[in-house]
């Protein structure tokens, strides 16, 4: 029996009336109406109503996997069902074969299926069932397909570079993987192809681009997954320029490709530093206006105390007016309130508010008119060290516009941002490197490196959609010694520097070219295309928050001998006393 070339279930259609065909799917619903059985089945390209009179295999329950021989036949009038792309048929089966039988699953098989995220994750296999799942996949696969039409159109040459790397920055924890030929030695899995790519341009390959995948062992959040696809890009003798071209090319073309949306190019660019101030966030969502204003000038001699302590102590104040605000309930400024301190905000102000007769009439009028509230308008205000004030705007942005169903369903609002800074802070107040540290510093900055690394801006850019960073790249150093100044102004000392990247360094002394690339995470990218919050909902097989795989049950431990093999002895962490 093959069943290969068969029609699939949801292909048929009115112009196949009267044809003999034979089906094989699962079973999606059964129905039995007075000696005659309906049975719906199902394959990834859709559902069938199977007409059976007399049904021999009584059995027959959802899931199981059947062939059905018969013939199509219209429905009779007023029996079709529009909502379903083969409902104008079904078939009258004459043969009916059970090919597989099938427990009742732990969930039903529907597009809105109720069963928790645990249980769909450990039966996987039955999730992807659902049509709407399958559906997901194939979207995913669309979009691939058209990115790798893209590029090779563009003369871009697909090289696969190694899983077994060693360790590269891109600002996470490695993966790492024990040598069994090397005891005591590590692999570590690649968090990016960076440096990699960056050998290919010095290899001459001029334009290279992969659907690579990197891992990332970094504590998950909803649109993090620790197994990142990127769509991977290097190019010799480029600027920003023709890096924005082809990218915007691109996600034109996979628009309107996958989608059928024309989208306008070029995209409208921000620097980091105003999008910090007006959407306090370096991934904007333009979808919506509420913009952020600066107050601290207006309020330098104020008496409200709460602000003038924070423009004392050097920080800033920032309002945001909320549109139609001043009938927002006390408990709703409350949640607010706390969102904010959740975010490490002192507190969160509010006009008109009991802060208002702590500011002077001049003071409340400067307010209104920079956050550009009208009458019907509440103005939140923000004080706080600059980096804090705009990351607590940047969020009470985001969620007003949700509460007041400001975002326009149905945009797609692309930006770039760009320039960004050569360095940012970390948690614990060092100086680390903004994007990674093969970025070039921008030229008119050069002297300040040394004084004041952190205004040095970067040829670094990030491509924002709807709020979400779906790709994000820069032109690189391709000289040694400035390479080698950044390494240092990031405390590498000269042994790490040469042990680390050592072979970069050296190919750099072999003529190369300078160059410069993006990646896009195609996780993203179709969690933003599908509008969901959930990473998950857009990959097969993803991990869940806590890095388990439910359905494999990984990780788990391995057998003393393949420790031993690989020279391991684990030490189980101590039990807290
Ligand atoms: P970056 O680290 O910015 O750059 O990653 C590029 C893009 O990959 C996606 N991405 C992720 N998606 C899901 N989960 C994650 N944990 C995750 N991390 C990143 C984002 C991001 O924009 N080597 C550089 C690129 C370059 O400079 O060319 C890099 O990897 O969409």
């Amino acid at each position: 029996m093959s069943g290969f070339n068969a029609p699939h279930c949801g292909s048929l259609r009115a112009s196949d009336d009267g044809r003999e065909v034979e089906l094989f799917g699962w079973v999606a619903r059964r129905r039995d109406h007075g000696g005659v059985t309906f049975l719906d089945v199902r394959d990834r390209w859709g559902t069938v109503q199977v007409v059976v009179r007399a049904l021999a295999e009584t059995h027959i329950r959802n899931e199981f996997v059947i062939r059905v021989a018969g013939k199509v036949a219209r429905r009779p009038a007023g029996s079709e069902n529009p909502r379903m792309a083969t409902g104008e048929v079904e078939l009258v089966a004459a043969e009916v074969e059970v090919i597989s039988e099938a427990k009742t699953p732990p969930f039903e098989i529907v597009d809105d299926v109720e069963a928790d995220e645990a249980l769909r994750l450990k039966y996987r296999y039955l999730d992807i069932r659902r049509p709407k799942m399958a559906q997901t996949l194939e979207l995913r696969h669309r979009v691939v397909q058209a990115i790798h039409r893209y590029m090779d159109g563009h003369e871009f040459m697909e090289v696969e570079t190694p899983m077994l790397l060693k360790g590269t920055p891109e600002g996470s924890r490695d993966f790492i993987v024990p040598s069994r030929l090397h005891p005591g030695e590590f692999f570590a899995l690649p968090q990016s192809p960076q440096q990699l790519k960056q050998l290919l341009m010095v290899a001459g390959i001029g334009r290279y681009y992969q659907i690579a995948r990197c891992l990332r062992d970094e504590d998950l959040r909803a649109d993090r997954v620790v197994e990142i696809t990127q769509l991977d890009v290097e190019m010799s003798f480029c600027t920003e320029e023709d890096v924005f071209a082809l990218i915007e090319g691109l996600w034109a073309k996979v628009w309107k490709d996958v989608l059928g949306i024309e989208i306008p190019t070029p995209f409208p660019r921000l620097d980091m530093q105003e999008s910090m101030l007006r959407y306090g966030t370096d991934k904007p969502d333009l979808r919506y206006e509420l913009e952020i204003a600066d107050v601290s000038d207006v309020l330098r001699e104020t008496g409200a105390t709460v602000l003038r302590g924070a423009l004392d102590a050097g920080g800033v104040v920032r309002c945001l007016a909320v549109p139609g605000g001043k009938d927002m309930s006390r408990r709703e400024l409350d949640e607010l309130a706390l969102l904010a301190k959740g975010a490490g905000a002192k507190g969160l102000a509010w006009i008109p508010g009991p802060l208002d007769r702590h500011l002077a009439e001049g003071e409340l009028t400067a307010i209104r008119s920079s956050s550009g509230a009208t009458a019907d308008d509440l103005v939140l205000l923000v004080a706080d060290r600059r980096r804090k004030a705009e990351t607590v705007m940047g969020l009470l942005r985001r969620e007003i516009a949700r509460r007041r169903k400001l975002i326009r369903q149905g945009e797609w609002k692309f930006l770039w941002v760009y320039p960004m800074y050569l360095f940012e802070e970390d948690d614990l107040g060092h100086l680390t490197y903004g994007h990674h540290p093969f970025t070039s510093p921008w030229p008119e900055d050069m002297h300040l490196l040394a004084d004041r690394p952190y205004d040095v801006r970067a040829r670094a850019y990030d491509c924002v959609m709807n709020g979400v960073e779906i790709s994000g790249g820069s032109i690189r150093i391709h000289d040694r010694g400035l390479q080698e100044r950044v390494f240092g102004i990031l405390g590498m000392g000269r042994e790490k520097i040469h042990s680390q990247f050592g072979h970069l360094l050296d190919a750099f002394e072999y003529g190369v070219p300078p160059h410069g690339g993006i990646a896009a995470g195609i996780d993203r990218l179709m969690m933003a295309i599908k509008d969901t919050d959930n990473i998950r909902d857009v990959v097969a097989f993803p991990k869940t928050q806590s890095h388990q795989d439910l359905m494999l049950g990984a990780p788990s431990p391995v057998s003393p001998e393949q420790l031993e093999e690989l020279h391991i002895r684990v030490v189980p962490p101590s039990k807290p006393s």
